[in-house]
């Protein structure tokens, strides 16, 4: 069997929607400035589509200070892996910055938050080792523990009998191997925004022997009194092992970070295959994080009126009949019953009659006959933005329950 052949013709799991989406359901294209309002095929749209959690894309002191690094260092500048080149001043005052502010020992900067968590996974467990880990881990969390060598072991989703039993499992074997046992879970659940049920996780820290490393992508700078993320939200940061954060979301960047014990963080510097053998976060990027990082210590306004939206579109959304789950983050999901046909059909509808702007999430990533629109808040929408959101989904909601958007989806228009 020739590869190419093989791979055009099965197209992968969400490859199956290119000829329904593409263009347009799925890789649609964003105009403009990031904010409320961009552009999408010719049109001003409200979208709801960008984890621009605090607004600090366009945060004007943000702008200036990556305009500024970049025009004085330029991209390139270091060349090379932080082991070899790549290190500067600025990477080490952001590592020692961010460490206070997550109240952790260390941190160590990832040039991407995905290949981190693999490379952080991977560089933890050896095969004498047990994961165990939430069944809606995210994608990066999975791909790590390929690379595992050892026993993993899953929960479904915040079980924590299942995840008491699974740790029982996992002494067991590692008792016998002399290995130890990681759990992983996400702190915000980015695609439903429920939070991993930290609390419990830690009580059970009593009883069994393991270290605790928490995905909070979503939750870093929007969750918590200072930001901190869930760790904080729920009262067990100090519990917390090894905190990883991104800076695509609330940072509104590139990069990431771990932070945990000193002397774990100068393990995982030596370590961490996608650190090492990769060129290090641009010296522009750093600088840009640290300014993020002042902003979002000196600037709890974005934060507060980030949670002013998430209130009242969740209140808006559950007054208006909508089930929007168990979120207990700013991630607003809105679940219909059906499938890929309807969920064309919604979408379409929003975005060409209201003007709206949302992603649509279909199996694989949520289950068979589940339609997941999903919303972000964020500090740059206005109250006007949710009322006008509210009355379009009253609006499809009336047509959903009159069944008028059963049938074919509506194919992509991307001419
Ligand atoms: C839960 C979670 N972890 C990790 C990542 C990956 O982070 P990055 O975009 O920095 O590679 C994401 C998405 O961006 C995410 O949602």
């Amino acid at each position: 069997m020739d590869i190419f052949e093989k791979i055009v013709n099965r197209m992968g799991p969400l490859g199956q929607y290119y000829a329904q989406g593409h263009g347009y359901y799925l890789f649609p294209k964003l105009e403009g400035e990031i904010s409320n309002r961009m552009i999408f095929r010719g049109k001003e749209r409200l979208v709801w589509s960008l984890n621009n959690y605090l607004g600090l894309a366009n945060h004007p002191e943000v702008r200036k200070a990556d305009a500024e690094a970049a025009a004085r260092y330029g991209l390139a500048h270091q060349m090379g892996a932080r082991m070899m080149s790549g290190q500067t001043e600025y990477h080490e005052q952001f590592e020692r910055e961010i460490a206070d502010f997550m109240g952790k020992e260390a941190a160590y900067l990832l040039n991407y938050g995905y290949q981190g968590m693999v490379s952080i996974i991977q560089s933890l467990v050896d095969r004498k080792d047990v994961i165990v880990y939430d069944s809606e881990a995210h994608a990066c969390i999975i791909d790590g523990m390929q690379l595992h060598f050892g026993k993993r072991f899953v929960y479904p989703h915040n079980n924590m009998q299942n995840l008491e039993k699974e740790l029982q499992r996992a002494t067991k074997i590692t008792n016998q191997t002399g290995g130890g046992i990681l759990v992983i879970t996400e702190g915000v659940y980015g695609m439903a925004g429920d939070l991993g049920n930290l609390r419990e996780i830690v009580k059970l820290k009593k009883q069994y022997n393991f270290r605790l490393l928490v995905d909070d992508a979503h939750g870093f700078g929007t969750m918590g009194a200072t930001g901190q993320g869930t760790g904080e939200f729920l009262g067990v940061q100090d519990e917390i092992d090894l905190c990883f954060g991104t800076f695509a979301k609330a940072f509104a960047g590139i990069g990431g970070f771990i932070a945990s014990r000193k002397d774990v963080i100068t393990y995982l510097m030596y370590n961490l295959r996608s650190q090492v053998y990769a060129k290090s976060l641009p010296i522009a990027m750093t600088i840009g994080a640290l300014k993020r990082l002042e902003i979002l210590r000196n600037e709890p306004q974005h934060k507060e009126k980030l949670w002013i939206i998430v209130n009242a579109l969740q209140k808006g959304l559950k007054e208006q009949g909508f089930n929007i789950g168990k979120t207990e983050s700013p991630v607003t999901p809105v679940y219909f019953t059906g499938g890929p046909g309807e969920a064309t059909r919604i979408t379409y509808e929003l975005r060409e009659k209201h003007n709206i702007f949302c992603s649509i999430v279909v199996y694989p990533v949520v289950p068979k006959g589940i339609i997941m629109l999903r919303l972000i808040p964020t500090a740059v929408h206005t109250l006007e933005d949710v009322k006008e959101t509210i009355n379009a989904f009253a609006d499809i909601k009336e047509k959903l329950d009159a069944g008028k958007y059963t049938g074919e989806g509506i194919k992509a228009m991307t001419a």
